[in-house]
């Protein structure tokens, strides 16, 4: 007896089943309009070369035209029985303009159609993320203006090290972003060469021009070879791997935003708008916003290592097994995108709880490493011994339950005696960020000329 639940799905045998797992139009049809693209520059050429009458070239990119406008409109009627964009496309072009649709199709084949397709979504998704990514960088940078001088911890094992500026803090996610764009640009450049012309994967015998078609498609050139053209899949691993690592940075945010938000911290605060409150605790504003980005990393990451997977047994050419490389990296770059406009909202609108920072800065003998670096200075100790004393003064702070500041002259005099009264100038919080003054380091002046010439970069680009 078959099951009643899948019974009806597959009741129609095999041809059902085989239907279902090999249509893909459930998902291609995302990049219908890169589809209609190609196929017009495709037409284009066929008839400049002479290849198609220029009347029936006439009638196919008019055809074209009204098929994107149908599917622009959600009036197009996809059909799984026609498996998958390209041949749906085809199909209602037969429709509409009769046999001459027919003459499409020659000298070339759905291997290096959906390459060509493939690669134009990929390229027009990375420029849209691109814009995302600067718009990020804006937002941190605007943080990063308002709070050059606003103290916080420097941590290290999440411990408190040394202090820094949350200005700092934030001009180091405009670094990352900047790479993360970089990785994106070196993709895009790699991927810039055009596969249609290839054919099946042998190229064609018909006289095609591949330059005329790349430069109409806005690539730099043709790829240089058919098998090569129509099995790689290099160019969404390439993409994949640098969204896995600018989803990675945004998930270290995320991190620091759901730390940071905690009773324990209170380093800041988000609007309501992009908290949540408990169903059950009146008291909570949890960040699910921050928690969600950092989880939807997961899917990112997880979609280069399923294309991964898919790709590293396949001989060449094309196998159907590609056909998966497309489900992965529409979800992972939907997800970064999502993320990329949440995190920018989020680290735009989040505001610094100044005082809270200020004294989780001083806590934890955070000055400890300016007490050494003042002995070497103005005592001349060697560093090791240097860190010896600070040590011990440490020790005794934290036996007292002070700070290093409280400590009494004559009790630091008894462990180091060359220590004078000038050792206080350097034990606050102020004068510890004041005093890293080293390139890129963390003082108020790095940090706004920094800002300055971040903010100079991202206006001209
Ligand atoms: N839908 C197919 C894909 O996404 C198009 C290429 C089909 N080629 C073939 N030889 N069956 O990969």
């Amino acid at each position: 007896m078959s099951n009643k639940m899948w019974g009806g799905r597959f009741g129609d045998g095999p041809d059902a089943i085989m239907e279902e797992i090999n249509a893909s139009i459930g998902f291609d049809q995302r990049f219908a309009a890169q589809d209609i693209r190609g196929s017009k520059a495709h037409c284009a050429m066929l008839a400049a070369k002479g290849i198609i009458a220029k009347a029936d070239a006439d009638q196919i990119e008019a055809g074209l035209d009204t098929i994107a406008r149908e599917i622009e409109a959600g009036e197009f009627s996809f059909s799984r029985a026609l498996e998958d964009i390209h041949m749906n496309v085809e199909s209602r072009l037969a429709e509409i303009v009769g046999p001459a649709a027919g003459r499409l199709h020659t000298a070339r084949s759905r291997n290096d159609q959906v390459a060509t397709d493939f690669k134009l979504y990929v390229r027009d998704t990375i420029d849209h993320l691109d814009g995302q990514l600067a718009a990020l960088q804006q937002a941190f940078l605007g943080q990063a203006e308002a709070h050059a001088d606003t103290v916080m911890p420097g941590f290290t094992h999440l411990q408190t090290a040394q202090p820094v500026t949350f200005g700092h803090h934030c001009l180091a996610y405009v670094e990352m972003l900047a790479r993360d764009r970089g990785r994106f640009q070196d993709a895009r450049k790699r991927l810039n060469e055009c596969p249609l012309g290839a054919a099946a994967l042998a190229g064609t015998s018909f006289p095609i021009d591949r330059d005329q078609t790349a430069k109409a498609l806005g690539f730099d050139g043709p790829t240089r070879n058919s098998l090569d053209s129509v099995s790689d899949r290099d160019f969404a691993l390439e993409t994949l791997s640098a969204a896995s690592i600018a989803a990675i940075h945004l998930s270290r945010f995320a991190e620091e935003i759901v730390v940071w938000m905690s009773a324990g911290f209170k380093f800041v605060d988000l609007p309501d708008s992009l908290t949540t409150g408990s169903s059950i605790m009146p008291q909570k504003r949890n960040p699910d916003a921050a928690e969600l980005v950092r989880a939807k990393s997961g899917r990112v990451i997880a979609a280069f290592s399923s294309l991964s997977i898919v790709m590293k047994g396949l001989p060449l050419a094309y196998s159907k097994d590609m056909q998966e490389d497309k489900e992965a990296l529409f979800d992972a770059l939907d997800a970064l995108s999502l993320c990329l406009a949440a995190m920018t909202a989020m680290a735009g609108s989040l505001t610094a709880n100044k005082p809270a920072m200020a004294k989780a800065a001083g806590a934890g003998f955070s000055t400890a490493t300016d007490l050494a670096d003042w002995l070497v200075r103005a005592a001349n100790l060697p560093f090791r011994q240097a860190h010896h004393v600070t040590g011990t003064l440490v020790a005794e702070a934290e036996a007292k339950g002070i700070d290093l500041h409280e400590l009494t002259l004559e009790d630091m005099q008894k462990v180091e005696p060359a220590i004078t009264k000038d050792i206080y100038s350097v034990l606050s919080v102020e004068s510890s960020v004041k005093s890293r003054t080293s390139l890129g380091g963390t003082s108020p002046d790095n940090v706004r000329a920094e800002a300055q010439r971040w903010r100079k970069h991202l206006n001209q680009a």
